[in-house]
């Protein structure tokens, strides 16, 4: 263990920065749309089953192995079982985060270009026209240059974090901008709740509809509940791994859940509120936010300042998770060949960027090369991220504990910082089973469905 590992300045720093890294586009787009459609609240009755049981076993599981070993992935994985295989979940977190941060980027950057769009009165003429606005989107993101410019921009703003260091970048920049989310959502949530007819997004989200819970949505739902807390890809060793040990990491891990849980539900709130009181259609997938919106919240007074203030909170929440991703490949490069934290980032951060135009160019503006796949390049990267690399990271991170590394070992850190509270090893044996259990699952689903071209559920 190296003398001089950087250290969170303060426990509120570090679950700052570990709910930054989990609440992202995910939480403000992907479960607003997904309660919506999938049942509502009988949706979100299943997703909380699924979090605090495989995302709370699994978040737990990544700090004890970070903060045990004081490495990033690589290292820690290699440090806990020398000279065997198990290394390779290290190597596949650090290749989820190439892949999933290629895209990300891309994506942060059409957030930036819509903040500026609504500052500058931009969304007036889209009012009330979904049609248009769609338009305004598929030009934007099909075109060559202007996406790469603000990728470039997204990009550089991580970069320049993630070289502050833990202190001074991450801890610091989710310190000012997790508060700023919260209480910006909170505004927006009420100024919907106060419009007339915004109650109806309420009762569109939150009313149990158990007919509309299809073995698919469950399905859904368990995934989600990996994905949201940024699962699978060492993320949460990464940061577990900058902890010294007084921290518990059972209540940490409970105040990540519960403020990513609770952000999300406060972004469903704000934008059906708002979607169902102007009359929008509150349709799924991206469209949701790049076309749906932009068309509705010129329909409200001060849409302009209510536009600006959803994009901008979006912006930040994409930020603290992308920093996320670049730190796990910059702490593989300090920690395992010896680089300065300026060089491993600016060097792989520049890696990633390029990538990641490529990501951009396959949506209309250049070339596409997995065209011979039938998928643009950006789709390639997002289906092998969330479909793939992150489940099996997940599940096998689980199986370590259970199969190589023990639980009694692995119960005398997890104990560490916890004293006074008791915690049972079969419990927590239980719900590392059932954690496997449910993603192989859910892999395995996928893979049938590849194969067979159906889903064996859902
Ligand atoms: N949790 C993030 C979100 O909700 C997405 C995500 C998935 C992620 N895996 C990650 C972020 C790994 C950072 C690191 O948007």
């Amino acid at each position: 263990m190296s003398q001089n590992r950087e250290q969170w300045g303060s426990k509120l720093g570090f679950i700052l920065a570990a709910s930054g890294s989990a609440v992202g586009i995910g939480n403000i787009w992907k479960y607003p749309s997904m309660a919506g459609q999938n049942g509502g609240g009988a949706f979100t009755i299943i997703y909380l089953a699924c979090i605090l049981i495989v995302g709370l076993s699994i978040v737990v599981a990544e700090f004890v192995i970070g903060r045990k070993t004081q490495l990033s992935p690589v290292g820690a994985f290699e440090q806990l079982a020398p000279n065997t295989n198990w290394k390779w979940v290290g190597f596949l977190g650090v290749a989820a985060a190439f892949v999933i941060l290629s895209f990300y980027g891309v994506v942060g950057g059409w957030i930036l270009k819509y903040i500026i769009d609504s500052l500058s009165g931009g969304f007036t003429e889209l009012a009330g026209n979904t049609d248009a606005a769609s338009v305004v989107f598929n030009e934007f993101i099909t075109s060559t240059f202007s996406p790469i410019i603000y990728q470039l921009f997204f990009m550089g703003l991580c970069i320049f974090v993630i070289i502050k260091g833990v202190k001074g970048g991450i801890e610091k920049w989710s310190k000012i901008m997790m508060p700023l989310i919260v209480v910006l959502l909170g505004v927006l949530a009420i100024r919907g709740m106060t419009l007339e007819g915004g109650m109806a997004g309420i009762s569109f989200l939150f009313n149990p509809r158990f007919e509309d819970l299809t073995a698919s949505a469950i399905v859904l739902a368990l995934g989600h509940s990996f994905f949201t807390v940024s699962l699978g890809m060492g993320t949460m060793i990464t940061y577990g791994s900058y902890l010294n040990k007084k921290q518990n990491l059972v209540t940490s891990a409970l105040w990540v859940i519960f403020l990513d849980t609770a952000i999300a539900m406060l972004a469903g709130v704000a934008i059906f509120t708002t979607v169902f009181a102007l009359g929008g259609n509150p349709a799924e997938g991206p469209g949701l936010i790049f076309v749906i919106l932009p068309s509705v919240f010129p329909q409200l007074a001060g849409g302009t300042l209510w536009g600006t203030i959803f994009f901008i909170l979006l912006f930040m929440a994409a930020l603290t998770s992308a920093i996320s991703i670049l730190e796990v490949v910059t702490a593989y490069f300090i920690d395992q060949k010896g680089w300065s934290r300026k060089k491993a980032t600016l060097q792989f951060g520049g890696v990633i960027t390029i990538v990641g135009v490529f990501c951009s160019f396959s949506l209309g503006g250049g070339i596409n090369i997995t065209g011979f796949l039938g998928m643009p390049f950006f789709d390639v990267m997002d289906y092998l991220s969330s479909k793939y690399m992150l489940p099996i990271g997940g599940m096998l991170t689980a199986i370590f504990i259970l199969k190589k590394w023990g639980i009694s070992e692995y119960m005398i850190e997890l104990k560490t910082g916890m004293e006074g509270m008791n915690l049972s090893s079969s419990l927590v044996k239980i719900f590392l089973i059932i954690s496997a259990l449910v993603v192989a699952f859910i892999i395995f689903n996928e893979i049938y469905f590849e194969i067979a071209g159906k889903a064996l559920i859902g």
